[in-house]
């Protein structure tokens, strides 16, 4: 047997039913329909859908030796980007990081504008070899543009201009945007994006890629099981098409007045996952009065401070986990002579079959309270179930935005905060 990616919604009874499944299938079919026939709204964008299968072997080999060359001559790559242009790496990097060559040290900037943690940063790379990745499909987003201008500084200054050419890599536009035009004319490596795949989805080009690559992650693995994941959601059946199934059941469960999805792991290796989703559904569906806020929690860590709210609070939450199936051998619990803190009962079993029981009973308890929830169970903490967890989000929030008829594709909302900043920077119109 494979590695596989199963949803399981036993815990859902009680709260959808197959002849509500079966009402749902003809609302799904008419999103399904406009994906596969490319006709919504938004239909620009729907280079994600074939990218597994589509994937350039050139492009795949020049990452490959681009990520190789910088992880010979650095101790620390920096990923520069923010929202779909760095979530999709660092969830990948960091889920996977346990066990891993960490002999080169990843790590992200250019996602917030910090001073704080701006001045650490470059105060810690100034006596280390390090190299950048700038990753902007637009070019112009301020936050990157800024860390990214800090950090070539400190690389000319360190290396000279020869010197950081070496040491940098910019993901970004075929022609358009600022970064573009500063990659031809400095002669910087560059991968690039392609026009028909927006930023949230866009872990499975060069954007996700180059950053996993360079942490020296299987990046054929993901793509791999993305493109088994793909082969299963294509049809318009609620029973085999996964995608499909969670995108109707939360559609059935916000109709139920379950507002609030919350994603939920009990590995905090995991946490980025979650970030990454957030981004994925709240950008792709909040765009009417009726879209599901998307939420997430760390377990068992939130069970001791948002636990209280979901198992008694206001009953407008549903949970969505995510599980990786795996026992891990590597950490036993040991015995005590003197059994002082009582721990004994447990004592020769593994931490994660600990954590396993504590996901079981959580679930449960939380069902029994009024949270319906579901699992995505990973059978291994892979590349190759990422990359199906990936595929599986992207299809699942593509046609549950159909289905509530918004545009999954654009985020005009997100001008609102950018155009008020500039105003009050003071940013002369372009
Ligand atoms: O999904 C999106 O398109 C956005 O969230 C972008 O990923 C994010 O705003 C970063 O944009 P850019 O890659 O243009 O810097």
């Amino acid at each position: 047997m494979g590695e596989t990616l199963k949803y399981d919604t036993s815990l859902m009874k009680g709260y959808i039913n197959s002849e509500e499944l079966e009402r749902m299938h003809s609302r799904v079919e008419i999103a399904h329909d406009l994906l596969v026939n490319r006709n919504g709204e938004g239909s620009d964008f729907l280079g994600w859908m074939d990218l597994p299968e589509e994937v350039d072997s050139k492009v795949i080999a020049d990452i490959e030796k681009t990520a190789e060359k910088l992880r010979k001559i650095s101790d620390y790559i920096v990923i520069v980007g923010i929202g779909g242009s760095y979530l999709g790496a660092r969830a990948t990097i960091e889920s996977l990081s346990s066990g891993r060559d960490e002999e080169v040290k990843i790590l992200f900037s250019g996602y917030n504008m910090s001073g704080h943690q701006m001045a650490d940063l470059v105060d810690f790379l100034r006596d280390k070899d390090f190299s950048v990745n700038m990753i902007s499909k637009s070019g112009t987003t301020t936050e990157p543009a800024i860390a990214f201008r800090m950090l070539e500084s400190l690389l000319i200054e360190k290396y000279g201009a020869n010197g950081a050419k070496e040491r940098i890599v910019c993901t970004t536009d075929k022609e358009k945007g600022a970064l573009r035009k500063i990659a031809d004319k400095k002669g910087y490596k560059s991968f690039v994006i392609p026009d028909d795949v927006g930023g949230r989805f866009s872990v499975l080009t060069p954007v996700g890629l180059v950053p996993i690559a360079c942490s020296g992650i299987d990046i054929k693995e993901l793509l791999k099981g993305a493109k088994d994941q793909r082969k299963g959601s294509m049809d318009c059946d609620l029973e085999t098409n996964l995608s499909y199934r969670y995108a109707a059941i939360r559609h059935m469960l916000y109709r139920k007045g379950k507002r609030i999805e919350v994603l939920a792991s009990f590995d905090s290796g995991l946490h980025y996952v979650d970030e990454w989703w957030k981004q994925l559904f709240g950008e792709s569906e909040g765009k009417s009065s009726h879209s599901i806020f998307p939420a997430s929690c760390d377990f068992s860590t939130d069970l001791h401070s948002m636990g209280q709210l979901i198992q008694e609070g206001e009953r407008n939450i549903f949970e969505t986990f995510i599980i990786i199936d795996e026992e891990g051998q590597r950490c036993e619990i040991p015995f005590s002579k003197d059994d002082e803190d009582n721990l004994n009962y447990i004592a020769g079993k593994q931490l994660d079959y600990v954590n396993k029981k504590a996901y079981e009973a959580t679930a449960e308890a939380h069902f029994e309270g009024g949270v319906p929830n579901s699992a995505i169970i990973l059978s291994k903490r892979s590349p190759y179930c990422l990359g199906r967890l990936f595929y599986f989000f992207e299809k699942a929030v593509a046609v549950s935005a159909y289905i509530s008829g918004v545009n999954p594709f654009n985020q005009p909302g997100v001008e609102s905060y950018k155009n008020k900043m500039f105003k009050l920077l003071g940013k002369p119109s372009s």
